[in-house]
């Protein structure tokens, strides 16, 4: 059994993803241990809630300082043994002790084709907003590793989508979800959870066969 936690900031459509997944079983040996979020008012802890899932808030204003976060950000991701940290719409940076601690075992979801449109700066809305400023006319969505550079980690899963006339950043957004996040973050666990990705060289490699964790 692949036990994860999924942090969050916002709506949390794609933790909705993972949790319905897991519940039709196309997602199997997967257990989502506990949601975290630094915003209290995330509506992805309600739904964490509503599903019998561990919701924990912690926001970074609640702490003396940066490394106080820190320290506790970690001993609850420890707390819980996880095999994988799940990154979907976190928007905040990791605490640097992260790494290597956690290395190979942190994913993130991000909306864009990866190497176009990531870094500092890059996220939700902000994505699309400069996709269609840029006038690409695909775009899409990646899971990666996550490491210490900003999306920088080794790319696991891509899909792309269509931009298209009219597109407004919100009308993309949705796109990119339905057509291509709200499957591959599943896809990228389920993966992970059959013991078939490697990472070799900078690279994740997907293999064949399927020994269930
Ligand atoms: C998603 O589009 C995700 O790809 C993006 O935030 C949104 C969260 O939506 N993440 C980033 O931009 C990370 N750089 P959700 O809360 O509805 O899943």
């Amino acid at each position: 059994m692949l036990k994860i936690g999924v942090c969050v900031s916002g709506g949390g459509t794609n933790l909705q993803a993972i949790i319905d997944r897991v519940k039709d079983k196309t997602l199997h040996n997967v257990s989502i241990e506990v949601v975290i979020s630094n915003n209290k008012n995330a509506y992805a802890l309600e739904r964490a809630r509503q599903n019998g899932i561990q919701a924990v808030c912690l926001s970074p204003k609640d702490f003396e300082s940066r490394e106080a976060f820190h320290e506790a950000f970690m001993s609850t991701l420890d707390s819980f043994g996880l095999d994988l940290v799940v990154l979907a719409g976190f928007l905040v940076i990791l605490p640097p002790q992260m790494f290597p601690r956690y290395n190979n075992r942190v994913i993130n979801i991000h909306p864009s084709l990866i190497p176009a449109f990531c870094g500092t700066g890059f996220y939700g809305l902000k994505v699309h907003e400069a996709a269609l400023l840029r006038g690409v006319k695909l775009t899409g969505a990646t899971v990666h590793f996550v490491n210490e550079e900003t999306d920088g980690g080794p790319i696991l899963l891509q899909k792309a989508v269509e931009v298209k006339d009219g597109d407004t950043p919100q009308i993309l957004q949705k796109r990119v979800m339905e057509e291509a996040e709200w499957t591959l973050l599943p896809r990228a666990i389920q993966l992970i959870a059959e013991g078939r990705v490697t990472v070799e060289n900078g690279r994740a490699v997907i293999g064949e066969g399927g020994v269930a964790g």
